[in-house]
């Protein structure tokens, strides 16, 4: 018998759930803490994320074999390092990487410089900090508009500026500097903008060998025609019909395969997931960011297509046999809508009752992204609330299928882009 603990409480950790429960393979799995959807697969733990002693007591107490990070804040706290360092031989097998790794996600200027050292295409970029404010703002007066100012570590999705204006983007470097992020913005990488299209892929890897899971695109902007904030996504379409073999080539040998190699030659350690936000410019990829994660609302759409058995994949990172590893996917489109709180990603209320009415299509599923149980009555406890897959023979028939659930699920605020995928061919 596998134990399995997930580690996370949104749709992500859901999907994940949802993935493993169909292993062939005998499992029980433990998610701290979990959601009331995730619940339908595991039993739910208790102690917060951050509490890295208690996470131990959890793998002992339930003799588990696997630990999932599905969020990266503790990845890049040093989560993992602590369970090995606390249990040496006998820890689990860690489905994610340590912190050091890790930064490949939590500082901009790190993913940025191993980009750079191994010949992996990105935007063109250069670092300031205070000392060097002056050099920063004759770099802007180089550079064409927009301009891109990131947040060297982790902002909460929200370090990211795109100035239409050398002025602004003069302006918001110096706020930038002076910590209008905090200790995440003391660093600042000034990139290039990049015009093109974005989508996403998926590696898991085990440090040595990798396999390549479905790619995806996700909807970061509240409105429709993708206008408004930033959120942490709206839906997610697989596959992504531009993804033909001739750029996925491109993508494997000149971004995935020297990444993997990357990682190796610098003796980096790392077993997980990795993500690449990546962005197609005149038929050439870039690389516009690393996660050491899976995506969400990505994970609801790409778990959904993996026939493979998962668990059997994790058990195969351990003994360093991904690359013998058949993975069957789905030829079938997975789209995914999430369906939001009213004010996200800026205010909003919580504990909304939620009504979902029962289904029998087992073409549709709903993950639970940010809800929990209050008086033995299902409420929204987030700004995603919820996310709503469908399988379809092609996406028309998936976004078809996701609508008329978005429609029939009931609570008091709910919001969701009625234009996923509509934008890819
Ligand atoms: P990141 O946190 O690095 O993924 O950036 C957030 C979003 O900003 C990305 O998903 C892109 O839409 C946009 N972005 C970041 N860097 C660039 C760039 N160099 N050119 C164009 N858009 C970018
Ligand atoms: N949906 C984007 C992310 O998970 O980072």
């Amino acid at each position: 018998m596998f134990n399995i603990l997930i580690i996370g409480s949104g749709g992500r950790e859901h999907a994940i759930a949802k993935s493993i429960s169909k292993s062939q393979l005998p499992h029980q799995i433990f998610a701290l803490p979990g959601n009331p959807g995730i619940a339908t697969f595991a039993k739910l733990l208790t102690s917060s994320i951050q509490d890295f002693t208690a996470i131990i007591d959890h793998i002992h107490n339930h003799k588990i074999h696997i630990v999932i990070c599905g969020p990266e804040a503790p990845l890049a706290e040093g989560l993992m390092d602590f369970i090995l360092a606390k249990m040496g031989e006998d820890a689990p097998i860690l489905i994610g990487p340590k912190q050091f790794a890790a930064q490949l996600e939590s500082s901009k200027n790190f993913a940025k410089e191993f980009m750079q050292r191994h010949q992996i295409p990105t935007a063109a970029y250069q670092k300031f900090t205070i000392e060097n404010l002056q050099e920063g703002i004759q770099f802007i007066d180089q550079l064409n508009i927009p301009i891109v100012l990131k947040a060297d570590g982790l902002a909460a999705g929200k370090g990211v500026l795109i100035c239409q204006e050398k002025a602004e983007a003069k302006k918001e470097l110096e706020k930038m500097l002076q910590g209008k992020f905090g200790s995440a913005s003391k660093l600042v990488v000034i990139e290039e903008f990049l015009k093109g299209i974005e989508f996403s892929v998926f590696v898991l890897t085990d440090g040595e060998d990798y396999v390549l899971l479905p790619e995806a695109k996700d909807y970061k902007r509240i409105g429709e025609g993708d206008t408004g904030l930033n959120t942490g996504g709206m839906g997610a379409i697989s596959p992504v019909s531009f993804f033909n073999d001739e750029l996925k080539e491109k993508v494997i040998s000149k971004i995935i395969e020297p990444t993997i190699q990357g990682l190796k030659k610098e003796k980096i350690d790392y077993c997980g997931f990795l993500f690449f936000g990546l962005i197609v410019v005149d038929g050439e990829p870039f690389v516009i960011e690393y996660n050491v994660r899976m995506g969400d609302p990505e994970s609801e759409s790409v778990f959904s297509r993996i026939d493979s058995d998962l668990l059997d994949l994790f058990l195969r990172c351990r003994s360093h046999q991904l690359e013998s590893a058949e993975m069957k996917i789905n030829p079938n489109y997975c789209t995914t809508i999430i369906l939001a709180s009213g004010g996200y990603p800026e205010d909003f209320e919580k504990s909304k009752k939620l009504l979902i009415p029962s289904m029998d299509d087992p073409n549709v599923t709903v993950f639970h992204c940010g809800t929990k149980v209050e008086s033995n009555t299902l409420v929204s406890n987030g700004g995603r609330v919820l996310a709503i897959s469908a399988m379809g023979q092609s996406k028309e028939i998936a976004l078809q299928r996701c609508r008329h659930l978005a429609t029939e699920i009931q609570y008091e605020g709910k919001y969701y882009r009625r234009d996923i995928g509509f934008d890819v061919n």
